[in-house]
């Protein structure tokens, strides 16, 4: 999607095959709409069909072109997560209606000097928006759709702005693309199937995005992965014809090679859950337990387009959870790459072992504070539905900074207790730690397990296993594959790029 930029209403217009114009219910009552439109509206409100309420969205069928698309922004000023929904909804029906370009018309109360946003908000969320909508997983059909999508998106502000608040608007849309175009990547390998996306070919995925901008990239196969002593990730991938990797991407933003943050991202392209089977039913959504290395890794394709002052490294410890001949067991005691040894109770607790290894090698790479996300636990899907994502920290005041992004996102994060009871019942008799406790508090033992590897350093752990992956559409979001933590991360990372002070050694 190419965003361009008019402020000539004539040329945009001839140019755009639908045009949105959005509506107040005040306007809808007679305010300020321009006489050519004043009377249609009217008539629609009339008989129901528009009131310029919040949300909605209305195609009026013009004889002229380009079709008119009204979107209602209600009764009081937009703010950033009604905005980027009211232009997710703007995206879909410009989709229906098969439409190549889109005008979009910005009304001055919408952001800037005039508006209730600020300018560059204003401009993320307007592209988030409309490239978030406009996400439509690829079919595998032998009759492919003939319609790409929207290739063309025109925004048209009315009325004159100065040039440093059309520069503010500018770099608005430029990171609300950024973001939105990184999240439709991670939603677009997360829905690959497991046959189609395998350890290694993930692997490539993490090698074309890093070639793409130039960042150093590494991906360890199964010997080296022996040679360094990687026991966890080796033995889930044990099970496997498709061997384990371990994906890392760096992405040096300031001089020093300082302050890193550690982003890592469950890679299991396939989760049968092994020896330990699971049932059938629903199975066939386990492609999607990489969803976490999905997010980190577009997390750094629009870290590569943004290029912000921070200093970011991504794990994925990538493997396919098999039952085979050769697979790892229940009972089997393996070796991290900590030293730490692990008793095997269940071998569908896998995403903790390998983000074990995985944590344990980012601490190899200097980094000062860890962030891990994965579709780790059934339990987090029982205590907060597909609504929240489920946090675990060892560090209140960095968990405090990620929720302070996902307030900007619009992603919700909920914290679950961490009560030193919890981290006591992964204690095993034989080894250092055992891979699953019962069902009892689920979701909090199972992301306590994996803070054991972070050995002191901040760090907060994000279980997707609700929120990835969606059995019906909501909102901005489609069905399946969400890319969700996504925007939060890079909301995080590029605050923590503007105030770098926050996070040097004195505070
Ligand atoms: N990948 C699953 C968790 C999951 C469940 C993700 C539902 C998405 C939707 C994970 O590897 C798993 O199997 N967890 C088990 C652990 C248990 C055996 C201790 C679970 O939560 O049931
Ligand atoms: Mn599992
Ligand atoms: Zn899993």
């Amino acid at each position: 999607m190419i965003f361009e930029w008019s402020s000539d209403a004539s040329v945009a217009m001839a140019r755009g095959e639908a045009a949105c114009l959005m509506i107040s219910e005040a306007q809808v009552q007679g305010e300020g709409l321009p006489a050519d439109w004043a009377a249609r509206v009217r008539l629609l409100s009339a008989a129901g069909l528009f009131s310029g309420k919040l949300g909605q969205v209305y195609i009026l069928p013009v004889m002229e072109q380009p079709v008119v698309i009204l979107a209602g922004c209600g009764k009081g000023q937009m703010g950033m997560h009604e905005l980027r929904q009211l232009m997710a909804q703007t995206a879909k029906a410009a989709y229906r209606l098969k439409a190549a370009a889109l005008v979009v018309q910005i009304p001055v109360a919408l952001g800037g000097r005039a508006g209730a946003l600020k300018a560059e908000k204003a401009g993320q969320a307007i592209a988030e928006g409309l490239v978030l909508g406009s996400y439509h997983r690829r079919q595998y059909k032998l009759e492919q759709a003939a319609y790409p999508g929207i290739d063309t998106v025109l925004l048209r502000m009315e009325g004159k702005s100065e040039a440093a608040e059309e520069e503010a608007w500018r770099q608005g849309i430029k990171r609300g693309q950024a973001f939105g175009e990184a999240v439709n990547l991670a939603r677009d390998l997360t829905n690959r199937p497991g046959n189609l996306l395998t350890p290694s070919g993930l692997a490539v995925a993490a090698i074309e995005i890093a070639e793409r901008h130039g960042l150093p990239a590494e991906v360890l196969d199964e010997r080296e992965l022996a040679f360094k002593g990687m026991g966890g990730l080796l033995a889930v991938g044990s099970g496997s014809v498709n061997p384990p990797r371990m994906i890392v991407i760096r992405y040096q933003g300031t001089n020093q090679w300082e302050n890193a943050v550690g982003i890592v991202g469950k890679g299991v392209t396939f989760d049968t859950g092994g020896i330990s089977l699971k049932r059938a039913p629903g199975m066939e959504s386990m492609h999607s337990d990489m969803a976490g290395a999905a997010a980190v890794l577009a997390v750094m394709d629009a870290l590569g387009h943004l290029r912000p002052k921070v200093n970011v490294i991504m794990l994925i410890p990538a493997a396919e959870n098999m039952p085979a001949a050769n697979a790892f067991k229940p009972g089997d005691i393996i070796t991290t790459l900590s030293g730490r040894t692990i008793e095997i109770i269940n071998t569908d607790a896998e995403g903790r072992i390998i983000l074990g290894d995985a944590l344990t090698y980012a601490r190899e790479w200097e980094v000062q504070r860890i962030i891990d996300v994965a579709t780790l636990t059934g339990a987090v899907v029982s205590i907060l539905g597909d609504v929240a994502t489920g946090a675990v920290t060892n560090d209140q005041a960095f968990l405090e900074e990620l929720l302070a992004a996902s307030r900007l996102s619009g992603e919700q994060i909920w914290p679950l207790p961490v009560y030193p009871e919890f981290r006591e019942m992964l204690t095993s008799e034989v080894a250092d730690l055992r891979n699953a406790a019962g069902r009892y508090g689920a979701a909090s033992t199972a992301g306590l397990f994996i803070g054991e590897f972070a050995e002191g350093l901040p760090w907060v752990h994000l279980d997707i296993a609700g929120t990835a992956f969606l059995s019906a559409e909501r909102g901005m979001n489609p069905k399946g594959a969400t890319g969700v933590m996504v925007r939060t991360l890079l909301e995080y990372l590029l605050s923590a790029a503007a105030e770098p002070d926050r996070r040097s050694p004195e505070g």
